[in-house]
C-alpha cells in the first residue's frame, strides 16, 4: 500500500487540539443541553434552526444571504421567521398535512425555496428534496415511492412531473408569476401575500421523521433514506467542531439542497449554530463561485473534489484576481480529496482543504479533519466524537492496523439513518451485527487515522494485487497535463483485471500516444508498476453524479459495453 506524504499544519482556531481527550469526554447528554427541547421535550428541526435563534436574540442577525449573478438578497433571522410561518401556512391552508406526510420540492436554488422547506418541517412534514435537473423518470421514481401528497415547484419543472401517474399527490404549490391556480394547484407568492407571520409549530418527538433523501450515487437504483429530528444534535456539534462555526461566520455550503450535504451542512448546520448561510445559485465557474467568495466576505467554505479540480484546473491566474484573505476554513466531502489538490489549496488559498467523510446514510460528520488536528494528507482523518469506527471484515470481526477491510460503523451514532423507505429489507442488509457496513473500503493506520481507499465494488485486482482505484487517479492528477482521471478494472483473461484510465486534459494539452506513455510511467515510477494504466482513454468529460462523484460504474459499462443502470443521478449538462 502506497503511503502518501504527511505533513503537519498549525490551524488558527484549534477546537481539537486534544483530540483523545474530546473523544474520551464526548457525552451526547452534555450536547442536548444546547437546544430549546432540552427544557421542553418539544422537537421541531425548523423551530431550532430559525425560531429559537430570535428568542436567543439574533432576530437582527444575517441568517440568509442568496446570491444570483448580480442579484443578492439578505434575510434576517427575523425575516426567516415571518416567511417560514407564512409558507406554513400556505401549505397548512391549502392541503390537509398530518404529522409525517410528506412534501417533496423540486426547485433551483432561491430564497423561496428555504421558505418552503423549513415551513413544510414547521408543520411536521417529511420533506423530500430534489435536484432541478431531475427528468420526468427520476421525479415520478422518488414521488411514487415516497407516496408525497404535496411537491413544491416552478412552472418550468413542473412540464417534468407526470401529475396523472402520480394518484397519491394532492396539491402542487407553484412558486412562479402568473400561476393558474385550480383545485390543484396552488399559487404559493399569492398565498404568501396572504398569510398570516404567525404559525403554531406542529411538535415532534426525537424519533420523528424529519427528511427523505434519495440517493443512488455511484451505485445501484435510488433508495429513500429516512433521517430523524434528533440527527440535528450531530449535525449541531460538527458544524461547531468540524466546520468550526464561531459567531461572526459567514459560511458557505456550496451542495444543492437535493444532496444530503445541501441540506445537513446547507441548512441545518449552520443555522443550528446561529450562522450567517450563503447560498449561490445559477451555475458553476470559476469567476462566479470566487467573486461570491470574495463580495460576501465568506469566512468558512465547504465545497467537495470535483470543484476543487474544476478549479485547480481554471489556473492560478484566475484565483489570483480576488481577495480571499477572509476565507479562513475550507472543507471538502463527497469523494476523496487528492492530496494534489490540497497542496494546490495550500499554494492558493494558504488554507488546508479539510477532508471530511460521511455518507447519506450517516445524516452528518463521521470521520473528519478537525480544525486544530495533525493532519496527514491523503487521510479522512478520526472518527468524530461520540461515533465509533472501525475496519472489518465481511463478518464483522475488527482488523488490526494497516489492513484494508470493510470501513463500518457502531450502530447507535445520532444521525444515523432511520429506515429505508418502504425497504426493511435493504436497511438490514447494511448491518452485520452492531455494525453499519459503509460499502467503502478503507484502512486504518497505527495513529488512528483513516485511509479511504474506494468503494468495495470499485476495487481492483490485477495479477493478484488489490488496487484501490482512487490512489491511481490521485497519482494521475499529478500529472501536469490531467484535469481528471476515472479509473476501473477492465476485466483480462490473463491479470484478472487490468487498470484502465480515463482521462480530461487541461486546456492546453492535447492527446497523443507519447502522452499516453509518459503517464504510463508517470503512475509506474510514481507508484507502482501493477497500478500504472495499461489502458488510457482520453475524454472530454467524465461522468459524474450530481453531487460531483466520478461514476465508475459508467465507465465500466461504457467499457463492457453494458447497461449503464439508473442514471438519474448523472450530471449530463
Ligand atoms: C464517498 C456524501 C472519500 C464514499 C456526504 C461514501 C468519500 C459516499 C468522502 C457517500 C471522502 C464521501 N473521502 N470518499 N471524504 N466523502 N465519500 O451519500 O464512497 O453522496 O460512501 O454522501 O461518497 O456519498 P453520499
Amino acid at each position: 500500500m502506497v503511503q502518501v506524504e504527511k505533513y503537519k499544519v498549525t490551524d488558527q482556531y484549534p477546537n481539537m487540539k486534544d483530540y483523545d481527550a474530546a473523544y474520551e469526554s464526548h457525552d451526547w447528554a452534555e450536547i442536548e443541553k444546547q437546544f430549546s427541547w432540552y427544557e421542553t421535550g418539544k422537537f421541531n428541526m425548523a423551530y431550532e434552526c430559525i425560531d429559537y435563534n430570535v428568542e436567543k436574540g439574533l432576530g437582527n442577525k444575517q441568517a440568509l444571504i442568496f446570491k444570483n449573478n448580480d442579484v443578492i438578497e439578505r434575510y434576517t433571522f427575523k425575516e426567516m421567521q415571518d416567511k417560514t410561518n407564512q409558507a406554513a401556512n400556505v401549505l397548512k391552508d391549502n392541503a390537509n398535512i398530518e404529522k409525517g406526510d410528506r412534501i417533496f420540492i423540486f426547485m433551483p436554488r432561491s430564497p423561496e425555496l428555504y421558505f418552503a422547506l423549513l415551513g413544510s418541517l414547521k408543520l411536521g412534514a417529511i420533506v423530500g428534496p430534489l435536484f432541478e435537473a431531475f427528468m420526468e423518470k427520476a421525479v415520478k421514481d422518488r414521488l411514487e415511492n415516497s407516496g408525497a401528497r404535496v411537491l413544491v415547484t416552478t412552472p418550468e419543472l413542473l412540464t417534468r412531473v407526470p401529475v396523472d401517474e402520480l394518484p397519491s399527490l394532492e396539491k402542487i404549490v407553484v412558486i412562479g408569476d402568473d400561476v393558474s391556480a385550480d383545485d390543484k394547484i396552488v399559487d404559493f407568492r399569492k398565498g404568501m401575500n396572504d398569510a398570516s407571520t404567525a404559525f403554531d409549530i406542529v411538535w415532534l418527538d426525537k424519533e420523528d421523521g424529519l427528511i427523505l433523501h434519495y440517493t443512488s450515487g455511484s451505485t445501484g437504483v435510488p433508495k429513500g433514506v429516512l433521517h430523524a429530528q434528533y440527527a440535528m444534535i450531530q449535525q449541531y456539534y460538527s458544524g461547531k467542531v468540524v466546520l468550526d462555526l464561531k459567531e461572526d461566520d459567514v459560511y458557505w455550503c456550496t451542495a444543492d439542497p437535493g444532496w444530503v450535504t445541501g441540506t445537513s451542512y446547507g441548512i441545518f448546520a449552520p443555522w443550528l449554530n446561529g450562522v450567517t448561510n450563503v447560498v449561490v445559485g445559477g451555475r458553476f465557474s470559476p469567476e462566479s463561485w470566487y467573486g461570491a467568495l470574495e463580495d460576501l466576505k465568506v469566512t468558512v467554505w465547504y465545497s467537495a473534489p470535483t470543484a476543487f479540480r474544476m478549479l485547480m484546473g481554471a489556473g492560478d491566474e484566475v484565483v489570483n484576481q480576488y481577495d480571499l484573505s477572509h476565507v479562513r476554513h475550507v472543507l471538502s466531502v463527497g469523494e476523496p480529496l487528492n492530496p494534489e489538490v490540497v497542496k494546490w489549496g495550500m499554494d492558493v488559498y494558504n488554507r488546508r482543504i479539510h477532508d471530511t467523510w460521511w455518507m447519506t446514510e450517516t445524516g452528518a460528520h463521521c470521520i473528519v479533519n478537525f480544525p486544530g488536528m495533525e493532519i496527514r494528507g491523503g487521510s479522512m482523518g478520526k472518527p468524530l466524537p461520540g461515533v465509533e469506527a472501525a475496519i472489518v471484515d465481511d463478518q464483522g470481526n475488527e482488523l488490526p492496523e494497516n489492513r484494508m477491510g470493510n470501513l463500518a460503523l457502531k450502530r447507535g451514532w445520532p444521525a444515523m439513518m432511520r429506515k429505508i423507505w418502504k425497504n426493511d429489507a435493504k436497511y438490514d442488509s447494511y448491518f452485520i451485527n452492531d455494525w453499519y457496513v459503509s460499502g467503502d473500503s478503507a484502512y486504518k493506520d497505527e495513529d488512528g487515522y483513516y485511509w479511504f481507499q474506494g468503494r468495495v465494488d470499485d476495487v481492483i485486482m490485477t495479477a493478484g494485487e488489490r488496487v484501490g482505484p482512487f490512489e491511481i487517479e490521485s497519482k494521475l492528477v499529478e500529472h501536469e497535463a490531467i484535469q481528471e482521471a476515472g479509473v476501473i478494472g477492465k476485466p483480462d483473461p490473463i491479470r484478472g483485471e487490468i487498470v484502465k484510465a480515463f482521462i480530461t486534459l487541461k486546456k492546453e494539452y492535447k492527446p497523443s500516444d507519447e502522452l499516453k506513455e509518459d503517464i504510463r510511467l508517470f503512475v509506474k515510477n510514481g507508484l507502482a508498476a501493477h497500478a500504472a494504466p495499461r489502458e488510457i482513454e482520453f475524454k472530454d468529460k467524465l461522468p459524474k453524479t450530481r453531487s460531483g462523484k466520478i461514476m465508475r460504474r459508467v465507465l465500466k459499462a461504457w467499457e463492457l459495453n453494458l447497461p449503464e443502470g439508473d442514471l438519474s443521478a448523472l450530471d449530463d449538462d
